[in-house]
């Protein structure tokens, strides 16, 4: 199978990332009894199962978003992998059961179009959209020049509006979840955040939006705001500092692990928060909630 629009924009993709034969559906027999895939009880011509519930998980090749996948999975989930780096995706995809990586660029309206189309055509439903894909960069509000800027929005904002909008169709058929990412950098302002706090808190508000007016055909959307975890993105912009300042601000005193978020995103997305959308949910140590003048206290 070959879906459309299968390469990276601007780029041939090498063959090995270009092959759904490296899908791994589970057949019937295999489906943990934990599944609980929609009352449709399909076999494909093929003999795949296609009840089991597929999530697309953006920036999946890496951070969050593979850990969000790997978690997906334990739970019975197939997972769609989009990440715009195609080598770090295959990397990350090899030998992950229940997945394939799809190379795509989520800022970018018809990669966008390609995209869904691609998932929808490999794996015929999509039940959660986890638009995590996401990119930092750090900058006084002066030194902030309109690039970086758009760099910023283009991917945390635009990336979340364009997929969200694509996969709207098939979220409908599922009456399936949006999961948004965005960070406590979106719920409390800070320095040299101009860019990025400003797209996560647009984020936020645009989860909220998606809530009030899918809820009628049965669509979820919650968002959920990490505080600091030690991935390449933040590893990118966190000095010693910065490392040092967040553990005294954080009541539980310490970065979280990508894990710890993915076990909220994946609960948000299932069945059991069947009765929860529109929620702005901070995975953060107690950051978010906290006061200033704690640290000081401490001592
Ligand atoms: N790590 C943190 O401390 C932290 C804190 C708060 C929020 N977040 C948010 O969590 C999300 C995941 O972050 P992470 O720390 O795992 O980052 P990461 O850099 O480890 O992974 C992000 C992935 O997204 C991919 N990506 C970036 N832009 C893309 C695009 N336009 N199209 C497709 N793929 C793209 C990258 O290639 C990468 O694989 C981001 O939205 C980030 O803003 C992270």
């Amino acid at each position: 199978m070959t879906p459309t629009g299968w390469r990276r924009w601007g780029a041939p993709l090498a063959p090995s990332q270009n092959d759904l034969s490296g899908i791994r559906y589970r057949y019937r027999d295999d489906r943990a009894s934990s599944d609980t895939g929609p009352d449709t009880d399909k076999i494909s011509e093929q003999g795949l199962d296609m009840t089991a519930k597929v999530a697309l998980v953006t920036g999946a090749a890496r951070g969050i978003g593979l850990a969000t996948t790997h978690l997906f999975i334990e739970q019975g989930w197939h997972v769609a992998m989009i990440d715009r780096d195609g080598d770090e995706l295959a990397t990350a995809a090899a030998g992950i059961t229940d997945a394939a990586p799809f190379v795509y660029d989520v800022s970018q309206p018809e990669q966008v179009d390609a995209m869904v189309a691609a998932v929808l055509e490999a794996y015929g439903r999509i039940d959660a959209v986890v638009n995590n894909a996401g990119v930092a960069e750090f900058g006084p509000i002066e030194q902030t020049d309109f690039a970086m800027w758009r760099r910023v929005m283009e991917t945390n904002l635009d990336g979340v509006f364009l997929v969200s909008q694509a996969c709207i169709p098939a979220l409908k058929e599922t009456k399936g979840a949006f999961l948004n990412i965005a960070s406590i950098s979106g719920l409390r302002a800070s320095t040299l955040r101009v860019a990025y706090g400003t797209s996560k808190a647009a984020v936020i508000q645009l989860t909220k939006q998606q809530a009030a007016e899918l809820g009628e055909y049965g669509i979820r959307a919650n968002c959920v705001c990490p505080g600091p975890v030690r991935t390449k993105l933040a590893m990118a912009v966190h000095s010693q500092e910065i490392i040092d300042a967040y553990h005294d601000a954080i009541p539980l005193n310490r970065y979280g692990s990508e894990r710890e978020i993915a076990e909220v995103i994946v609960f948000l997305c299932s069945e059991r928060a069947s009765y929860v959308t529109g929620q702005v949910v901070a995975s953060d140590g107690g950051f978010d909630s906290t006061g200033v003048g704690l640290p000081a206290l401490r001592k």
